[in-house]
């Protein structure tokens, strides 16, 4: 859809591919299924098969509903930055929840689920564990499904579109469909500091933002296809992030998560000024805000991680 509003003032045309319109509210639902397609190929999966992901809930849901619908178990191995919300919905999806509270190394979770990861599959065997850092299935359920209707909507007109980085699945694949249909389109790539997800990364640091930044790097950012396939990186913080998510919840009415802020922040106010009137700019907007209301669009949790936001703070005090 047509950002107009939220781009005003800006030269090139700004667009939003808004992902909380399937099924299970995000742009994982793709990656998912297509995961699941490819478990069921290599591994002959009959129904009550138990499947084990590691997920910061997106995923997590896609795959609950796929998981619904086929007749398999589901483990998600969340982490202690799960939105309440998603992990309501994972467990009435019928998924088991496994989760962990200690932070590792590098400030996030990721090494402690990993060490978890084992156990599970110590005490499930059988189990397959599909992980969604190294999956050229998720990059390929990008590529063929969520960059062509890109490419579809704004006629085959797009000079750049502007992702966020987490596992790579939807940003790889986007970027390979583009590079390969119009090599002319720049890839932005947007990840939060502190985030271990890019090569030439600044270092791991503490990161507040649901489903974007990692504490590993993963393979699906290995280069050289990166360097083949992203033209920019830039890193955001959760502040900047989350008061672009609201600035287009009151412009344009579309509520995304802070992923989605960070996209079009680094959108209008990065990129955009390197484009020219008539250029068509895109940014993949994740997921719907509405399951942050008890995080990043709560004030109680922004002030005690000393992010400023203070429209949240003026909405109250309006009210
Ligand atoms: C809200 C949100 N934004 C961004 C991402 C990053 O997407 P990917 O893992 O395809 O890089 C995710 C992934 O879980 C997500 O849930």
């Amino acid at each position: 859809m047509s950002l107009q509003a939220f781009g005003q003032g800006t030269t090139p045309r700004l667009y939003g591919k808004l992902e909380c319109t399937n099924p299970g509210g995000s742009m994982k639902d793709r990656a998912a299924r297509g995961m699941i397609e490819w478990a069921e190929r290599e591994h002959n999966l009959s129904p009550g098969a138990r499947i084990v992901v590691c997920t910061s809930g997106n995923m997590g849901v896609g795959m609950a509903m796929v998981c619904a619908v086929k007749g398999y178990q589901l483990i998600c191995l969340v982490d202690a930055k799960i939105n309440p919300a998603t992990e309501r919905c994972l467990r009435v999806l019928g998924a088991e929840v496994v989760k962990v509270y200690q932070r590792d190394e590098t400030g996030g979770y990721h090494l402690t689920r990993l060490a978890r990861l084992e156990s599970l599959l110590a005490e499930y065997p059988d189990a397959v564990y599909l992980d969604q850092y190294d999956s050229p299935a998720a990059v390929a359920a990008h590529s063929t499904s969520t960059g062509p209707e890109i490419m579809a909507a704004l006629d085959g007109q797009v000079r750049a579109v502007v992702m966020v980085a987490g596992t790579g699945g939807s940003s790889m694949g986007v970027a390979r469909f583009f590079k390969a249909q119009s090599p002319e389109t720049d890839i932005w790539l947007v990840d939060e500091a502190g985030s271990l997800a890019l090569p030439g990364n600044g270092g791991a640091a503490p990161r507040h933002l649901n489903g974007m930044g990692t504490s590993i790097a993963p393979a699906n950012y290995a280069p050289p296809e990166f360097h083949e396939f992203i033209d920019h990186v830039v890193y955001v913080n959760a502040e900047e992030s989350i008061r672009a998510a609201i600035g287009l919840a009151r412009s344009e009415g579309i509520l995304v998560g802070g992923s989605g802020g960070a996209a079009v922040h680094v959108m209008r106010d990065l990129a955009a000024p390197h484009y020219g009137p008539g250029d068509n700019l895109v940014a993949l907007l994740p997921d719907h805000g509405s399951r942050y209301t008890e995080t990043q669009f709560d004030p109680d949790w922004l002030a005690a991680r000393g992010i400023n936001v203070p429209e949240i703070l003026n909405a109250d005090t309006d009210i």
